[in-house]
C-alpha cells in the first residue's frame, strides 16, 4: 500500500458560498440578490427550492465553525454577499451586513482557520442587473469599489482575496444556457459579460491591492480536461480544440495577456468590445490561481461523449476521472506561467441515506475524495506547485438550479431541522489532515 504524505505546511480546508448556505435573505438590510430574484421566479429551481433559508449559516456561523474545529480544518473558503454589505451594489454602506463579516472573520481567526475569501461567488445585486448587470461596464466600477471596501475592512485578518468565482460559469450558464441567475440566453451578451467579468477582475485586484498591500490576490478557474475518445488524430485535434474553445477564455486574457485564437474563430462577430489597455489591466499579476475541479469532458471527431463505458457517474452525472485532474494541472502547468495554485474545490454529490445506526455512510464520497488527493499529490512529484485543497462542500447546500436536491457535504444537513452530522467521508478526512498523508 502507497501513502502519499503532504508537505508539513499543506493548507487542507473547505470551501462553501454565501447564496448556498446562509439564508437570511431579506435581513438586516440586505438587498436582492440576482439569485434571490432567480429562485423566487417559478419554474427556476428544482422543487422551487430558494436559498431564503438554506443552511442559515447567517445565525449558525458559530456551530458551523466549531465544526470545522472538530474537522480539524486549516483553512475555510467562503464569500460575502455583495448585497449584503451594498444592498444596491454601490453607495450606501449596510454597517449590519459588513458587521457580520466581521465576526465571522474574527471567529475564524479564533479558531485557527485561514480564510480565503471570494468576493464574487455569483450573487449580484439584483439592482446592478436593472442596470444591465455584467453587460454593463460600469458593474466593474462598482465591484471594484466593493472589493476595495472589504479589504479595508477585513483585509488585516484575511490574507487570500479571490476576485471571482469561476467568471466562465457566470457567462455561459448565467448568460448563454440561461440555467443560472439572471437567466439570459444570448451568445453576444454572454462574451461581454466575459469581457467584463475580466475587466472587473483586473480593477478588483488593484483595489484589493491599494486597500492593503500585504494580501494575497487571485482567481478562482473551474476547469475540465478535455480529452480525447481514441488515440486517433482526428479525435486528438477535437479534443485540443474543445480545450481552446471552452477551457481558456479567462486563462489566456489572465495569463497570457490575449484572447485565444480558438474563441476568436468559434466567435467570429460575437467577440466583445475590448477598450485600449483592457488586455494590461486583465493580466495582473497574481499571488495565486485557483482551480475548481470535478470532472473532464471526452471528446471525439463527433464531438462530446455522453456516458464513458466503464467509468462511475456522480449524482450530477459527472463523470469521476481522477488521472484527468493531474494530467490537467500537467498541462496548465506547462502551458502558463502559473503562480502557486490552490485546490479550491472539489468534491461529489452523491444520494445519502441516514443508517439505522443514525450515521451517513457514503463510502463513494470518500473515495472520490481519496482518489483526487492522490492525483492531486502526483501532480505535485511531478512539478506543479500546488499549497492547498478545499473541498467542495463543508456542508449539504443549495446547489444552484438543482435546489436541495444534489448534497455535497462532508456534513449533512437536514433541512427540517437544520441538525448537522458529519458523514463518514468528514470523519475520513479529519483522518487525513490529522496524519497529513492519503493511504492507497
Ligand atoms: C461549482 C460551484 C459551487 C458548487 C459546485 C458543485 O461550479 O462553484 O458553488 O455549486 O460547482
Amino acid at each position: 500500500m502507497s501513502i502519499h504524505k503532504f508537505p508539513h505546511n499543506f493548507l487542507w480546508g473547505a470551501a462553501t458560498a454565501s447564496y448556498q448556505i446562509e439564508g437570511a435573505w431579506n435581513e438586516d438590510g440586505k438587498g436582492e440578490s440576482i439569485w434571490d430574484r432567480f429562485s423566487h421566479t417559478p419554474g427556476k429551481i428544482t422543487n422551487a427550492d430558494t436559498g431564503d433559508v438554506a443552511c442559515d449559516h447567517y445565525h449558525r456561523y458559530t456551530e458551523d465553525i466549531a465544526l470545522m474545529r472538530t474537522l480539524g480544518l486549516k483553512a475555510y473558503r467562503f464569500s460575502t454577499a455583495w448585497a449584503r454589505v451594498f444592498p444596491s451594489g454601490r453607495g450606501c454602506i449596510n454597517t449590519k451586513g459588513l458587521d457580520f463579516y466581521d465576526r465571522l472573520v474574527d471567529a475564524m481567526c479564533a479558531a485557527n482557520l485561514e480564510p480565503f475569501l471570494t468576493l464574487y461567488h455569483w450573487d449580484l445585486p439584483q439592482a446592478l442587473q436593472d442596470q444591465g448587470g455584467w453587460t454593463n461596464r460600469n458593474t466593474a466600477y462598482a465591484f471594484a469599489d466593493y472589493a476595495a471596501v472589504m479589504t479595508k475592512c477585513l483585509g488585516d485578518r484575511v490574507r487570500n482575496w479571490t476576485t471571482f468565482n469561476e467568471p466562465s460559469v457566470i457567462t455561459f450558464i448565467g448568460n448563454l444556457t440561461g440555467e443560472h441567475a439572471p437567466g439570459i440566453k444570448d451568445t453576444k451578451i454572454s462574451y461581454q459579460v466575459a469581457h467584463n467579468l475580466n475587466v472587473a477582475h483586473g480593477l478588483g485586484v488593484q483595489a484589493i491591492r491599494s486597500a492593503n498591500s500585504k494580501v494575497n490576490a487571485g482567481i478562482v478557474l473551474n476547469l475540465w480536461m478535455a480529452e480525447p475518445a481514441t488515440e486517433a488524430t482526428q479525435d486528438v485535434e477535437a479534443a485540443n480544440n474543445f480545450w481552446d474553445v471552452n477551457e481558456t477564455l479567462f486563462l489566456d486574457p489572465i495569463f497570457k495577456g490575449f484572447y485565444p485564437p480558438a474563441v476568436y474563430e468559434a466567435i467570429g462577430e460575437k467577440m466583445p468590445e475590448i477598450k485600449d489597455g483592457d488586455l494590461a489591466l486583465i493580466a495582473q499579476e497574481l499571488d495565486f490561481v485557483g482551480i475548481n475541479y470535478y470532472s473532464r469532458n471526452v471528446i471525439s471527431a463527433s464531438g462530446k461523449m455522453n456516458k464513458i463505458p466503464g467509468s462511475a457517474y456522480t449524482e450530477m452525472g459527472w463523470e469521476v476521472c481522477a488521472p484527468a485532474l493531474r494530467r490537467m494541472l500537467v498541462k496548465i502547468n506547462s502551458e502558463y506561467k502559473l503562480p502557486p495554485i490552490y485546490i479550491t474545490e472539489n468534491g461529489s454529490a452523491f444520494q445519502d441515506t441516514i443508517s439505522s445506526d443514525g450515521k451517513i455512510h457514503d463510502p463513494e464520497r470518500t473515495d472520490y475524495l481519496r482518489q483526487h488527493f492522490i492525483q492531486t499529490h502526483l501532480a505535485m512529484q511531478d512539478g506543479v506547485d500546488i499549497r492547498g485543497y478545499m473541498v467542495w462542500s463543508l456542508l449539504d447546500n443549495f446547489e444552484w438550479g438543482h435546489g436541495f436536491s444534489k448534497r455535497f457535504g462532508m456534513v449533512r444537513v437536514d433541512y427540517e431541522t437544520q441538525k448537522r452530522t458529519i458523514k463518514d467521508s468528514g470523519e475520513w478526512y479529519a483522518e487525513v489532515i490529522r496524519t497529513n498523508q492519503v493511504r492507497e
